[in-house]
């Protein structure tokens, strides 16, 4: 057996603005939003999960105690993170009760980190075969309010375990990278919200797949008709969509309905809770994977895309058996159980602290089990489980 993704988890904070909402308190047709853009719904933080609570909420989808005992490789990714120095991925791994006997640290690369995440898992697992690692993307995607990146917000985290005992896919040997030092998005310091050149950032995001999707198959001796679907990096789909269409050029009418399709399933959960960052490819993954139907082997495409910018094109192999490897029930009662914002409330919760490391209390009206951010004392950041 090869190294893959043995399992997957999944948390978006408990509380949704519907777009629909949005685009009539902002004076906007609500096909801009939904067409336009390709968003219907964005889940919202009340402010009491952050990326270390969301971290150790996906996880806790599937850790089981003999996962505990196996794992030598946590890593986290993402572009909100909590401290400048300490990983966030310490906290992650108290809450988790995982042995200190573990390597652990934060990766940061915009919206690749968990691929990034990946990669070294990847080599870690060749080299430590009896081991597993977890990789987990988690964010918070905020742009400000009235900004035209606002329909484009979201949250949630997405957790892999990968090992050498793959339930879910296999990747393939090989990749292909291409990076610039451009500016399309970046967060400065002294800056609570990023700095985004929307347009800039399409035109990058689709220049960098083209020049991977190619290079990838020039590297492996393949055709876009290999692939039984490509999952995109989707801040937004309509992004994803337009790489898509790229692929689609010049394929016969089949391969072209198969990707068609194959992208409209793996867009489902990304118009629903919005944009995850570091997550968002893998939250695409996991929609495919749920609403589509594969066979042992087909093979799956991987476009990850880091604002600044990276990008990887990859792929694997779906593995037998499959379904039986996702947590569906627990992942859509995420999704059904989220309490419908109104505007007003939404601008309430988007003001408040988040990010402050001044003394604070916070509760959550999550679910028991659940994980959140209980504040600070002392400038230390506290979390409790409900
Ligand atoms: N019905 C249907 N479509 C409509 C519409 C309507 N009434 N009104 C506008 N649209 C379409 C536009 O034609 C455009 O489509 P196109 O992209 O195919 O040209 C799309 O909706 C967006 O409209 P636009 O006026 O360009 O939107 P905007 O200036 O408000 O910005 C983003 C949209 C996505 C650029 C902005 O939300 C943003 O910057 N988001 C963050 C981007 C990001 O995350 N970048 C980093 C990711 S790697």
């Amino acid at each position: 057996m090869g190294i893959g993704i043995e399992k997957i988890g999944f948390y978006t904070p408990n509380k949704v603005l519907y777009l629909e909402d949005l685009a009539q308190a902002r004076h906007v047709d609500p096909n801009k939003f939904r067409v336009g853009i390709g968003q219907d719904e964005m889940s919202v933080s009340d402010g009491s999960q952050d990326c270390v609570s969301m971290a150790i909420n996906a996880t806790l989808d599937y850790l089981s105690d003999a996962d505990r005992a196996k794992v030598g490789l946590l890593i986290l990714g993402t572009e909100s993170g909590v401290d400048q120095s300490k990983s966030a991925s310490l906290f992650v791994k108290s809450a988790l009760k995982l042995p200190n006997n573990l390597r652990t640290f934060e990766v940061k690369e915009a919206c690749f980190g968990l691929t990034a995440g990946v990669a070294i898992a990847h080599d870690y697992i060749q080299t430590h075969p009896e081991k597993t690692a977890i990789v987990i993307g988690s964010d918070l995607a905020r742009y400000g309010l009235k900004t035209p990146g606002e329909p484009t917000q979201g949250a949630g985290s997405i957790s892999l375990m990968i090992s050498n005992h793959p339930r879910l896919i296999q990747f393939e040997p090989g990749h292909a990278s291409y990076s610039e030092d451009i500016d399309d998005f970046w967060r400065p310091d002294d800056q609570l919200f990023p700095l985004v050149s929307g347009k800039y950032s399409t035109e990058s995001y689709l220049k960098f797949f083209k020049k991977t999707f190619q290079a990838y198959k020039d590297s492996c001796g393949l055709n876009t008709s290999d692939f039984k679907a490509i999952c995109y990096h989707l801040p937004f789909t309509k992004m994803g969509f337009k790489a898509n269409e790229i692929a689609c050029d010049h394929q016969p009418a089949a391969i072209q309905e198969r990707l068609r399709t194959n992208f409209t399933l793996s867009a489902k959960y990304t118009r629903r809770v919005g944009n995850i960052y570091t997550g968002s490819l893998w939250l695409s993954f996991l929609s495919l994977v749920k609403n589509g139907t594969f066979e042992l082997d087909d093979r799956i495409g991987f476009f990850s895309y880091g604002s600044g910018a990276v990008a990887e094109f990859f792929s694997a192999k779906v593995c037998p058996d499959y379904q039986n490897a996702l947590l569906t029930s627990k992942h859509l009662a995420k999704l059904m159980n989220r309490q419908r914002l109104t505007v007003p409330e939404y601008e309430r919760l988007f003001n408040l602290p988040l990010m402050s490391s001044k003394e604070m209390s916070l509760t959550s009206d999550e679910a028991s089990g659940f994980w959140y951010f209980a504040g600070c004392h002392q400038q230390i950041r506290q979390y409790r489980q409900i």
